[in-house]
């Protein structure tokens, strides 16, 4: 059975990444830091779908977490899903200075050292991919956040590029870009997001499902929805600058519906 290691497992998008790969007869590696919450999905997915599960307690803000998952990967898994991640509420200024350095840990350190530490096992076999989970905010000028997912997909398709004569295409690396999807991610932040209509909200598992069918026909950086593939290729029109002042207010008007 092919082995996936998922990081962030246990909530929203990982979580709707496990279920899925799962059902696919995936066996799976699951990675986040509350080790109850982590027992409690194994063990429902193993009951589910009769897999086998290892849990990886690792907090990927710390130097032990980042370790302990590179090692994992480097015994060798045939997919990593660089998933775990989290926002801020606030400006640059607001937000203390370390939460921004713990940001850039876990969304491009961690990403970039468990991509390393994977692919040569994926070369050396022939076939695997890694997908890194960025967002539709890689494409807009929205603080912190959103350089730092702009970094996962420039390093997603850098890698993707540097391999590709390498596994004559059976190796592949993709950033998935999402845009709004209702998971634990803006309450954790502390974000307000009922201003946000609903037709901007993506279900989870039609994510999911965008990113696996992208996967699978060799995209690199893979926009799931009609409508944020249509925004993302707005901006790619718009100069960045007028772009930029749009997406900053957007980003920050978190604030309740006004009636
Ligand atoms: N939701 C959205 O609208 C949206 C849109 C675009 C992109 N994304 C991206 O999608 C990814 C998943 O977000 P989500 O919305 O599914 O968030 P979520 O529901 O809050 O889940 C986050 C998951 O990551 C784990 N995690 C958080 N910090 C971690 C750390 N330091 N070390 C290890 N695990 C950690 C959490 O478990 P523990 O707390 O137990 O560690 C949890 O399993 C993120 O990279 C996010 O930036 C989300």
């Amino acid at each position: 059975m092919p082995t996936a290691l998922i990081t962030g497992a246990t909530a929203g998008i990982g979580a709707a990444f496990a279920r899925r790969l799962a059902s696919d007869g995936f066996d799976l590696v699951l990675l986040a830091r509350d080790g109850e919450r982590l027992e409690r999905a194994a063990r429902d997915l193993r009951d589910t779908y009769a897999i086998s599960t290892e849990t990886l307690v690792a907090d990927l803000a710390a130097e032990e977490g980042i370790a302990a998952a590179e090692e994992r990967c480097r015994a060798g898994v045939d997919l990593l899903v660089n998933n775990a991640g989290f926002g801020h509420k606030g400006t640059f200024l607001n937000v203390p200075v370390s939460d921004e350095t713990t940001m850039l840990k876990v969304h491009c350190e961690a990403v970039l050292r468990l991509t390393h530490a994977a692919l040569p096992s994926m070369l050396e076999r022939g076939r695997g991919a890694v997908v890194n989970v960025s967002s539709v905010s890689a494409f807009a000028v929205r603080g912190t956040y959103g350089a730092s997912k702009a970094w996962v997909v420039s390093f997603s398709q850098g890698v993707a590029q540097d391999i590709a004569g390498r596994s004559g295409g059976r190796v592949r690396v993709m950033a998935l870009c999402p845009g709004f999807v209702k998971t634990e991610f803006h309450r954790r932040a502390g974000m307000d997001v009922s201003g946000i209509p609903e037709f901007m909200w993506l279900d989870k598992d039609m994510v999911v499902d965008a990113a696996l069918r992208d996967l699978r026909r060799g995209v690199q950086v893979s926009v799931p929805g009609a409508w944020y593939k249509a925004i993302v290729a707005a901006t790619r029109l718009v100069p960045s600058g007028v772009a930029g002042r749009f997406s900053s207010r957007a980003g920050r008007s978190y604030g309740p519906r006004r009636t």
